[in-house]
């Protein structure tokens, strides 16, 4: 009997937050798609939410395998314990399929995890990181880490100008750089950690595309071997579906399905304001009460995910209004929300999978950046590619009067026209990227070429 040939082996492995499963999960679906065999590397206790036919599961160890990582002590400790046990179990998961008919070739990993190069490398496989930030966010932090900016940013260097990025001012970098530095240190150490050795990777995958940051792209290539493959928005890959789906198949938390649809699906065409800050931000009472009552202001449908914790914060008379015009829920289906005809503003924190969802799905935005990378995004989603109002804050929250102004401005006001015009030039031009031929499409092409034919 003819032996059947071997398909290259990729292990995608991922951090264990909603933000970076999305992206990798995609990622490796993509490349199953494309002939490869694709398996998903994920914490034990992130294996039951994540719901696929066409890749595999595996789970690793990152040391808490039953309680999960919020229950670390903190970051560095965490960090650490995920290195010392999760090299060891992602080597026996390499090792297990090394006499199997599928060993593996290729180990593509989260950036946050910088070790997975190390493993590979002992194996004697491919390495390639995976970037889930946008890369002007990226393009910074490799500067820092390079010391062509030393930190702490003074007064005298704002605006700040970068090679390749626009001009920043204090709200518009990193929320790590702009505070005192050492507030976050821990998640700026494990940020300019994963650029140290980004140079001795196979490939660099960006979750973004060359026409979205194309002064970037062609700025980073010089200094790593970088390959745009966004965005990894499941519902863009319309010309080679994959397992027809709409959302990415991973959900840490249960979302409220089928009852916002039906309930959006009763709402007229655009109407409809949707309101969510991602998995990580915490937003304080004070910002909870102001955005309640900016939606009620603003007197239009609002559709508004706030999570277990932060839904304990609702003025209790928003509440119990009568005249409710919205719904409040514990988490959606995102992409189902945003690709519905009723949405028509999307108030984010700007996440960068949320910032490239919005875009993608061509909904304009109220930009309400909270942490880490966001006001960089925010900057961008106003400045660059002119799809969104960014509110502002005064006195470290969004007042009620201003995020109503900024959704009124986007839904209705008078430059509501133009940004509709942008995001929709921007959703097709992603769409485009993803498309067979597109940008994004042969990158990732040139990359499953070289496992196929063992050529780089
Ligand atoms: C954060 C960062 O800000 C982000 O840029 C970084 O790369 C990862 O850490 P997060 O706060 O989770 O991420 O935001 P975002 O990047 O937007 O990711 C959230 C994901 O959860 C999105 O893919 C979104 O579709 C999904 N989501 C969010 C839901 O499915 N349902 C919801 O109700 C809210």
């Amino acid at each position: 009997m003819e032996k059947t040939k071997q398909r290259p082996h990729v292990i995608v492995l991922t951090y264990p937050a909603q933000g970076h499963i999305n992206p990798l999960l995609q990622f490796a679906k993509r490349l199953a798609s494309k002939g490869l065999k694709a398996t998903l590397a994920t914490t034990h206790y992130t294996v039951p939410s994540i719901h696929t036919k066409t890749i595999s599961i595996e789970p690793i160890s990152d040391g808490y395998d039953q309680s999960g990582y919020n229950q670390a002590p903190n970051l560095p400790t965490y960090l650490d314990s995920f290195k010392t046990v999760g090299s060891k179990t992602l080597s026996d998961l390499i090792f297990k399929y090394k006499d199997s008919d599928s060993p593996v070739t290729c180990l593509v990993y989260d950036s946050l995890l910088p070790w997975g190069l190390e493993v590979a490398k002992k194996h004697g496989i491919y390495g390639a990181a995976f970037l889930t930030n946008s890369a002007s966010v990226c393009s910074m932090y490799w500067q820092i880490e390079k010391g062509v900016l030393s930190l702490p940013v003074g007064d005298g260097m704002v605006p700040l100008v970068l090679p390749g990025l626009i001009p920043l001012g204090f709200c518009d970098m990193p929320s790590f750089l702009a505070q005192p530095v050492g507030s976050h240190s821990a998640y700026l150490e494990a940020i300019l950690d994963k650029f140290s050795c980004l140079e001795l990777n196979d490939w660099v995958f960006v979750n973004s595309f060359e026409e979205l940051e194309s002064e970037l792209a062609n700025a980073l290539l010089g200094h790593w071997p970088v390959e745009m493959v966004g965005p990894m928005v499941p519902s863009m890959f319309l010309d080679q579906q994959i397992e027809g789906d709409t959302n990415y198949g991973a959900s840490l938390w249960n979302p409220i399905g089928d009852q916002c649809l039906a309930w959006l699906d009763t709402k007229p065409p655009k109407s409809v304001v949707y309101v969510s800050f991602g998995s990580m931000a915490q937003i304080s009472a004070e910002q909870v009460e102001e955005i309640a009552w900016a939606l009620k202001g603003v007197n239009k449908p609002f559709l508004w995910v706030l999570k277990e914790p932060e839904h304990e914060k609702l003025p209790t008379e928003f509440s119990n209004s009568t005249d409710q015009t919205g719904l409040v829920i514990t988490w959606s289906n995102q992409l189902d929300v945003l690709a519905h005809r009723a949405v028509g503003c999307f108030v984010t924190h700007c996440g960068w999978n949320s910032t490239l969802e919005g875009l993608s799905l061509g909904v304009p935005m109220v930009a309400v950046p909270q942490w880490s990378d966001q006001p960089m995004n925010a900057k961008y989603v106003e400045e660059v590619w002119k799809v969104a109002v960014r509110a502002r804050k005064d006195g470290g929250v969004v007042r009620r009067e201003e995020l109503e102004v900024c959704i009124r401005e986007v839904m209705v006001g008078e430059r509501s026209d133009e940004i509709r015009r942008n995001v929709t030039m921007w959703r097709e031009l992603a769409k485009r990227a993803v498309s067979r031929g597109g940008s994004s499409d042969q990158n990732v092409n040139k990359f499953v070429q070289v496992l196929l034919t063992g050529e780089k």
